[in-house]
């Protein structure tokens, strides 16, 4: 049996009076490219930001490498090694692109910032530029390159490819191969890019009211047109 980097038992969490988080449970192998997908408002960012630990927990646990991480802050669980890029896209925009890239170094040397620009060279050429004048595509890269900058080893990307032009999302999704073909890192990628995500992902799982309703391998949901269709509400062709 393969060893899971992470594992949700039994979560439950929400917003005030609102339970969105209903018993959720799964379990990330290590290196695994998982796919979470489901309609707007099922809990996929709410499910992300309780393994941050950025929306607390009513019961269940996370456990990460063994250890329970439930009650810790967020920065101490992105000092053991989780990775967050939001949905919001999570830069500085009154700094450049070197600035912004600086400080997700923690305490690593500045020359480090080469992987970054090696993995997005759109982004060396314009590493002088100030947030506010990157495009959408380009800040999402760089909000990605700034979380891989602290070394995760499990990253939570949170529908990186919304609302950016297809060649865009070719060379974001270009760039996450590289990345797991180079580090072994492990990826939880929430999309509404349905076809592009599971393209990418080993495993594919889908949410419903705060809960996992359907499991299976990417390759074998994307073929699933019934399941799709279902479950996520589109046609994918
Ligand atoms: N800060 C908040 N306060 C109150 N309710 C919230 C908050 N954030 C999200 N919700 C509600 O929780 C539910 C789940 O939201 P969540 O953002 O997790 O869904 P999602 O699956 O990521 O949706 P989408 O695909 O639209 O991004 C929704 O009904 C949403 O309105
Ligand atoms: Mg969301």
């Amino acid at each position: 049996m393969t060893e899971s980097i992470l594992e949700l038992k039994g979560v439950v969490a929400g917003y005030g009076p609102t339970t969105v988080l209903n018993e959720l449970s799964f379990a990330i192998a290590a290196q695994q490219r998982l796919a979470m997908i489901g309609r707007n408002g099922v809990g996929k960012t709410t499910a992300l930001r309780a393994i941050m630990g950025l929306v607390p927990l009513r019961s269940g646990r996370v456990i990460f490498r063994g250890q329970d991480i439930s009650t810790l802050a967020p920065h101490q669980r992105a000092e053991l090694g989780l990775g967050y890029v939001p949905q919001t896209r999570d830069i500085f925009p009154s700094l450049t692109v070197d600035e912004n890239l600086l400080a997700g170094l923690k305490r690593r040397p500045r020359n480090a910032l080469d992987e970054a620009y090696t993995l997005f060279p759109r982004l060396a050429e314009r590493r002088r530029n100030g947030g506010t004048q990157l495009s959408g595509g380009e800040q999402q890269m760089l909000s990605v390159a700034r979380a891989l900058l602290g070394q995760p080893s499990l990253l939570l990307l949170d529908e990186p490819l919304e609302g950016l032009a297809p060649l865009i999302r070719q060379e974001l999704l270009r760039a996450f191969r590289h990345m797991s073909q180079q580090t072994g890192i492990t990826v939880v990628i929430v999309e509404q890019q349905v076809d592009e995500a599971l393209g990418y992902a080993e495993r594919a799982l889908v949410l419903d009211h705060g809960a996992v309703v359907h499991s299976d391998g990417a390759a074998s949901l994307l073929a699933d047109t019934e399941a799709l269709e279902r479950w996520v509400g589109m046609a994918v062709h």
